[in-house]
Formats: structure tokens, C-alpha cells, sequence
């Protein structure tokens, strides 16, 4: 909770802290110099210790007036100077060349991160930003047009950048510090705005290589558990012949959505008797015939019906912000735990696309924006939807 609580965990994070701190100390100079006095001479010269015929009549004090003009506008300068300096560092962005530049959307209430383009085509989209450690980021912000100022903030790189509907703002880092950095939403949004929060996973460069070149959701850390399934699927070989989550033509045709497309029997028969039926454009005798135990079929069909990709979908385009799935409790919208067993496909299809077309009772329309995903990223989701009782 505490990670980034020193100045170590982005380059300019230290700067930020200089000038932080100049500022604490002159402050509490100043407070002494005059508080101090002022106490002392409140005691000094009260009531009973002081004659009327006493007290003269000062105009002015040539040198103590110069002095407190002089001392406090060096002061100044120097929170200037500071100030000025540190911002400087923040706004300064870096030549995009050296730097990744990675689109982030801020909308209520959910961050989504979307990153160039892998070797192989891959999109990444992710609702918690991976970055390799000691590389320039740039972040490209805004917010959906119909929507409200968010605001990026990461205590532990001492950042901070308004998101603006229909604007893109800017902000750049480069952490030394492998860790994972709270993300917070600092500009107050609605309903769910202490909500809006997520990670900044700071890797290794060689594990943050090997993560965006796959077409992996997130990291495979040790913590993102592997079906039996895929495992099956990927120690068998199948992913070297096969894209299961792109629409790409490896040697033989991408099996994406291939669950929804052809029943278990088909699925087992297909790899266990390859050449029976061989998609046109495709050639017999490439695929050996794989001989394995039921059960490991079975697992690897369950695999081609995963429900891992529409979870991510869900929760990337911050779905979860709005509705919990596996709850009955009502957070902005409507709790969607079975909902798959109310609505059919086309209703939930509408239902993401054009949300205001058909509004639950209690709800109100204009809330939930339309979400323009592509079809196959719709049919994960309900997918998803459907699987979680
Ligand atoms: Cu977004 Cu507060």
C-alpha cells in the first residue's frame, strides 16, 4: 500500500518531492518568523507591564520594512524557481520514438489501456497498464465526448493529469522500480467514482517482451491461472498451427469462436480424425491425427468455449464499474448475476449496443453509453454473461 511512498518509483517522482519539501520548510520558517514574535511580544508588552505614556508613535521603519520586502520575494523565487522547475520535468513529454504511447480511456467508471499493435497484429487492451521498467511512457488521454472530467493520478510517481471529454491530454513517466502503483480517479466523477481505480504494473523488460508480443489479456503471471485446457492445447502444439485468439491464418484456420460454431462431437472428431473434414482452402494430411484420452479432449473443447476472453472483455471496457455479475447488489445499473438465463443473445446484444433502446424499470436512460464492439467481442461477453450463474 505504501509502495512508492519514497521518491524512488518514477524518475521525476524525486523532483516532485524537492519542490514539496522546499515548500514544507520555507513555510515553516515563515510560520516561526512571525507567530514566534507575535507570541513573544504579546507577553512582552501586555496590559499591566506597559504605561500609556509609553507608547511613541512609529510611521515607518525604513530598514525592517525593506527587509520583509526583500527576505519573503527571494522566498517566492525560490518557490518559483522550484516549481516551475519540477513541472517543467512533468510536462516536458519525450520524443515519442524512444517512448511507448499507449491510448488511455477514462470513462465512468473504469480505466482502459490500448496499446500499439504486437509483431503479429495484436491489439492489447487491458484494464490495468503493463509497462517494462526504465521506458518512457506516454499516455494519450480522454474521455468518451457524453462524458465528465476524470482525473489520472498515481501517488507513487507523484502524477497527476485531468481526462477531458473530446480533448486529449497527456502524460508521460519512466519507472526504475518494478512494482505495481495504485491508479486513482482525483476529480470527483458521480456515483462510483472512488471506485475508478486500477494498476500500473511496472516488469521487467524481458517478461513485458514476452507478454505483448502473445496475444495474452494480461501478463501471464503466477497469479493468471492456465486452463487445463490450454495447457493441453498449447504442450499438444495446437497454438503453432492455430490462433485461437486472433482471426490470423497460421498453417492451419484460426479457431477463434470455434465453440460456437460446431458441437463437442464435431470439435473431438476434428482432432481426432483431422482429414474427415477439411475446411475449404485448407489441405488434408497437414494435421496429424492426435491421439488422446477423453478427458483430455473434453478439457480442451471446454477450452475452445472459455469463458476468460468475455471476463476481460467485461471487466477492459468497465462493464464491472456499473453492473457486479456475480452479486444481486445494484451498483450504477442493474445487477447482471443471470441474466444469460433471462435474455436471449439478440436482447443482450441490443442491450450492450444500444443500451437506451429497452431501460429496466428503476433505471434511467442516457447513463449507460452505447458501446461499439466488434461482433465477436459482443458474442464473448454474453458468452460470459451466460456462464456465471
Ligand atoms: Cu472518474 Cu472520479
Amino acid at each position: 500500500m505504501l509502495e512508492g511512498f519514497n521518491s524512488s518509483a518514477a524518475t521525476f517522482a524525486a523532483d516532485v518531492d524537492q519542490a514539496f519539501w522546499i515548500h514544507i520548510w520555507i513555510s515553516v520558517g515563515l510560520f516561526l518568523s512571525v507567530i514566534g514574535p507575535m507570541i513573544y511580544f504579546a507577553w512582552k508588552y501586555r496590559a499591566d507591564k506597559v504605561k500609556n505614556e509609553d507608547i511613541g508613535n512609529l510611521t515607518h521603519h525604513t530598514i525592517l520594512e525593506i527587509t520583509w520586502t526583500v527576505i519573503p520575494v527571494i522566498l517566492l523565487m525560490l518557490f518559483f524557481y522550484y516549481g516551475y522547475s519540477s513541472m517543467q520535468v512533468l510536462r516536458t513529454m519525450p520524443a515519442e520514438s524512444e517512448s511507448i504511447v499507449i491510448n488511455m480511456e477514462g470513462k465512468k467508471w473504469s480505466w482502459s489501456h490500448t496499446y500499439p499493435a504486437n509483431k503479429s497484429g495484436f491489439v492489447h487492451k487491458t484494464a490495468e497498464l503493463y509497462v517494462p521498467k526504465d521506458q518512457n511512457i506516454i499516455l494519450k488521454m480522454s474521455a468518451p465526448v457524453n462524458d465528465v472530467i476524470h482525473s489520472y493520478y498515481v501517488p507513487a510517481f507523484r502524477m497527476k493529469e485531468d481526462v477531458v471529454p473530446g480533448r486529449m491530454t497527456q502524460q508521460w513517466f519512466n519507472s526504475p522500480v518494478v512494482g505495481s502503483y495504485d491508479v486513482e480517479c482525483a476529480e470527483y466523477c458521480g456515483t462510483r467514482h472512488s471506485y475508478m481505480l486500477s494498476k500500473i504494473n511496472v516488469m521487467e523488460r524481458a517478461e513485458y517482451d514476452e507478454w505483448f508480443e502473445s496475444s495474452k489479456r494480461t501478463p501471464g503471471a503466477a497469479d493468471v491461472k492456465i486452463s487445463k485446457g490450454q495447457e493441453i492445447y498449447e504442450s499438444n502444439g495446437c497454438a503453432g498451427c492455430h490462433s485461437i485468439d486472433t482471426a490470423a491464418t497460421l498453417v492451419g484456420p484460426s479457431l477463434m469462436g470455434i465453440g460456437d460454431k460446431y458441437d463437442a462431437a464435431y470439435l473431438k472428431d476434428a482432432i481426432l480424425n483431422p482429414d474427415k473434414d477439411v475446411p475449404a482452402g485448407f489441405t488434408a494430411g497437414v494435421m496429424p491425427p492426435f491421439t488422446m484420452s477423453d478427458a483430455d479432449v473434453d478439457e480442451v473443447i471446454k477450452y475452445f468455449n472459455n469463458t476468460d476472453k468475455g471476463k476481460e472483455l467485461y471487466e477492459s471496457n468497465g462493464c464491472s464499474g456499473c453492473h457486479s455479475i456475480d452479486t444481486d447488489s445494484i451498483l450504477v445499473g442493474p445487477s447482471l448475476k443471470g441474466i444469460g438465463a433471462k435474455y436471449d443473445a439478440a436482447y443482450l446484444k441490443n442491450a450492450i449496443l444500444t443500451p437506451d433502446k429497452d431501460v429496466p424499470e428503476g433505471f434511467t436512460a442516457g447513463i449507460m453509453p452505447p458501446f461499439a464492439l466488434p461482433d465477436a467481442d459482443v458474442a464473448a461477453i454474453i458468452k460470459y454473461m451466460k456462464s456465471v450463474k
